[in-house]
């Protein structure tokens, strides 16, 4: 290949030189340009071109329309959020307890068997009869005339569980009583025993005719449940 002439070298390099400078000296233009607008804190609506002439892509849009007046501010829109989701939240948690309050409620069965009724106009005087409640027997005695009388003349401060008769009863002729030995837990046995009231045969404890313990092991008269009688011969356990 021939040598370039040197006077073509030359005009080469300087066409160089003269393109880099031109380029250097834009961006110095341009960031000077930028810094100046930054440190004096005012933005211009219009971009001001260091270059030559103007033209509408250089115009900001106009948001002035958008904005809020001067001084207002969206404290409407931060209620408005706020009480939403404080609407949401309240509505989330009363569904939440609602369930778990259904799911710790008894339900139809257990609150069927919650309650009893017996009609005691079927159970004759000096009769026992036998009903089963909350999985536990239940003990209702028609008692005589002289049962009561019989309950009542016992010296109470010489039981075991020192309790008298009419603390034990609503109605002095209807005795009711869990059937459960207050030793074991036995069933006790009716119309047996010493005392002529109940008899456990599990360890021999005697229950007299108002169910107080009066021999044996067990240390407790026979339990009361709660029990009413809403009508004359209704009686409602539980
Ligand atoms: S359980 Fe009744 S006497 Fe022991």
């Amino acid at each position: 290949m021939a040598p370039l002439p040197t006077a073509a070298v030359s005009r080469t390099l300087a066409q160089a030189v003269r393109r880099n400078t031109s380029q250097s000296a834009v961006r110095a233009l341009s960031s000077t340009a930028a810094r100046s607008v930054i440190a004096s804190g005012e933005a211009s609506d219009t971009y001001q071109s260091p270059f030559k002439g103007h033209s509408a892509a250089n115009k900001i849009p106009d948001f002035s329309k958008y904005m809020l007046p001067n001084g207002a501010s969206n404290q409407m829109i931060g209620y408005f959020m706020v009480g939403t989701l404080g609407a949401i939240s309240a509505a989330g948690a009363k569904s939440t307890v609602q369930e778990f309050l259904k799911n710790m409620a008894a339900s139809a069965d257990v609150l069927a068997m919650a309650k009893v009724e017996v009609d005691l106009a079927a159970i004759p005087e000096g009769k026992n009869v036998i009903i089963k409640w909350r999985g536990k027997p239940v003990f209702i005695r028609h008692r005589t005339a002289g049962e009561i009388e019989e309950a009542n003349k016992v010296n109470i401060s010489s039981l075991r569980d020192p309790q008298a008769d009419e603390d034990r009863v609503k109605k002095p002729e209807w005795l009711i009583m869990l059937g459960v030995c207050t030793h074991l837990g036995c069933v006790p046995i009716g119309e047996a025993g010493d005392y002529g009231g109940w008899f456990c045969p599990c360890h021999g404890s005697h229950y007299d005719i108002s169910g107080r313990i009066r021999k044996g092991p067990a240390p407790l008269n026979l339990e009361i449940p709660e029990y009413d009688f809403p009508e004359e011969d209704k009686l409602v356990i539980g």
